[in-house]
């Protein structure tokens, strides 16, 4: 399985671990490098509420840095914000729930820089034009970068997550895991990256959907601003939520 993923994402086998759905490696990389009621993590808010509950349920706190209103991040005012305890800091590109995408430069900038492990969630690269800060995980031995048949392949309940990370990490993942990856996931995984083209044609699909959506829903009334998405969702401002 491990094989064929490396092909399909131009990764050394090596670097990939598996998990039950990416949630696993998110609560992973909390439990291997936090001391519970000590050390914190950090990451931009709003983003996917999985970071604060996996946080909650670890005793560790999380720092929650504002995006700025039109959903970007302020890389300097998140490095700034972290303290001697954080020991980790979650990405999120395309981030869920607004859909923008990170700027490369300034995501290996913030790697280089910040002390800990920095994870680039890519739930939903996919969909993305963006390149994925996986070709960069033998530069440096922070960067964790996550991925998932969840979203463009639609199989969230085949529970396979990837984390693309280097290998001493992977041996501590490994040591830590519980065995929940089933024999059913690699074999349902490996069947559909068989069928690649089709997945490939579906995520062409979900870009123009998005586009048309996002043109549809100007002309609605009460449509106050459609932010620019990566993903498969588009943020939409309306002036009656109800
Ligand atoms: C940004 C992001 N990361 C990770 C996940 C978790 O996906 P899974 O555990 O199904 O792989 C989700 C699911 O909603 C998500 O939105």
């Amino acid at each position: 399985m491990k094989e064929k993923i490396a092909q399909f994402k131009q990764v050394d086998p090596q670097n990939i671990f598996l998990g039950n759905g990416s949630d696993e490696p998110i609560d992973l990389v909390i439990r291997a490098f936090c001391n519970p009621g000590v050390d914190e993590i950090i990451s931009p808010n709003p983003s996917y509420g999985m970071y604060k509950v996996s946080a909650d349920i670890n005793d560790v706190k999380l720092i929650q840095v504002p995006l700025r209103t039109d959903f970007t991040m302020d890389f300097d005012l998140m490095l700034a914000t972290a303290g001697p305890q954080t020991k980790g800091a979650f990405l999120c590109s395309p981030n869920n729930p607004s859909g923008n995408v990170l700027p490369l430069s300034e995501m290996k900038n913030f790697v280089a820089s910040f002390p800990g492990i920095v994870v680039i969630d890519e739930a939903y690269i996919d969909f993305s034009t963006q390149e994925s800060m996986k070709s960069f995980i033998n530069d440096y031995n922070n960067l964790i970068v996550m991925q998932t048949f969840s979203k463009a392949w639609g199989s969230a309940s085949i529970r396979m997550g990837m984390a693309f990370v280097n290998t001493e990490i992977i041996g501590i993942f490994n040591k830590i895991k519980h065995p929940t990856t089933s024999t059913i996931s690699p074999g349902t995984s490996h069947e559909m990256l068989d069928q690649m083209e089709a997945v490939q044609n579906k995520h062409n699909k979900s870009s123009v959907k998005r586009k048309r959506m996002a043109l549809e829903l100007t002309d609605l009334k009460g449509v106050l601003e459609i932010y620019p998405s990566e993903a498969n969702f588009l943020l939409v401002k309306v002036n009656d939520t109800k």
